[in-house]
């Protein structure tokens, strides 16, 4: 008897001890992220790697690794290598491809919502750009790829455009007559540049440097980062800092794939693009001054134009586009002041 109680009380402390390490074990490991798939990630976009979108991708896939605990992986293929925008956006959709960060530019050729984003003038700087990620209307234009089997997740931001010369000091919209001027092939960019009386090329980024040096174009729609990347300072004379339109790249994702994670998997990929997004917003905002010092300091002319000399350009673009698509009204309804 004495026997079987000692076997029995013995039982009891082993139960005790497996029991209370059990416990140990669940209180000193990290809550557990997402489903425990594992997932191999491709993601594609159009920039050099120096870029603030590609260091953005980098960030995306840091985040997505780390936060799902090494489950998730990504692999990143830059600068065009996986063909032009439209082969990236099919390759997505068929699913060959995971994730890409698609211009918006190219984005409102398949979905005309996204044109929303090309009112010029519609923000101050780029804090209140970054900001506008987060409103009701620029998630109603991200649910428009829905039916494409995209799934939009978020935005990002990389600068505003601003309009290079190559030898002649535009001061006025007036003077932009004649002029022909790369503008990326989507039509409310060339319209704007139409208004402004210049001959719009439609020239994708790596046909531009040639362009401009050869006098094939007079000057170019672009931001402050792909200027210096692109080195089209050593070609063009003058840099004047509109600050005219914005210049989100949509980061999207196979819809399929992404309505197939777990909602944990879900938000690790939401979060990860979210940081991304923040980062190159804040990073590029903080970097506007030393690029325009770059700018500067190889020999290139920087300067401003009044906004106010802009004003009937800026209306005509909302009264061609507003009646277009609610969402582009909304838009506008919205933002401006
Ligand atoms: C452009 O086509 O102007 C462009 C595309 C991606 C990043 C920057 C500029």
């Amino acid at each position: 008897m004495i026997g079987f109680r000692k076997f029995s009380l013995t039982l009891l402390i082993f139960m005790l001890v497996l029991t209370a390490a059990a416990c140990g074990n669940d209180t000193d490991a990290k809550p557990a992220a997402g489903s425990g798939e594992k997932y191999s990630f491709k993601l594609a976009h159009i920039t050099p790697t120096d870029h603030m979108w590609h260091k953005a991708a980098e960030k995306f896939k840091e985040e997505l690794e780390k936060n799902s605990d090494g489950r998730m992986t990504v692999e990143i293929y830059p600068a065009s290598q996986l063909g032009s925008e439209a082969d990236m956006v099919q390759q997505i959709s068929s699913g060959s491809v995971d994730f890409g960060l698609i211009t918006a530019a190219y984005m409102s050729s398949r979905a005309p919502a996204f044109t929303a984003w090309f009112a010029p003038y519609a923000f101050e700087d780029l804090k209140e750009t970054n900001a506008a990620r987060d409103t009701e209307i620029a998630k109603k234009i991200l649910a428009t790829l829905d039916d494409q089997g995209l799934k939009g997740l978020d935005y990002l931001f990389a600068g505003n455009r601003v309009m290079l010369f190559k030898d002649k000091e535009v001061k006025k919209p007036e003077d932009m007559k004649g002029l022909a001027f790369r503008v990326t092939p989507s039509p409310p960019l060339q319209d704007f540049y139409k208004s402004l009386g210049a001959s719009p090329e439609s020239l994708p980024l790596p046909e531009v440097y040639a362009a401009v040096q050869t006098g094939v174009i007079d000057g170019m729609d672009m931001d402050l980062d792909a200027t210096i990347t692109n080195k089209y300072h050593e070609v063009a004379k003058y840099a004047a800092v509109t600050n005219h339109m914005v210049w989100p790249s949509v980061a999207i994702m196979n819809k399929d794939k992404y309505e197939k994670l777990s909602d944990g998997d879900k938000k690790i990929v939401e979060d990860a693009i979210k940081v991304a997004a923040d980062y190159s917003a804040n990073t590029r905002a903080s970097q506007e001054e030393e690029f325009k010092k770059t700018l500067s300091d190889t020999g290139m002319k920087v300067y401003e134009i009044n906004q106010k000399l802009f004003e009937p350009y800026i209306k005509q673009f909302d009264e061609k586009y507003g009646p277009t698509d609610p969402l582009i009204q909304e838009f506008i309804d919205t933002f401006r002041k």
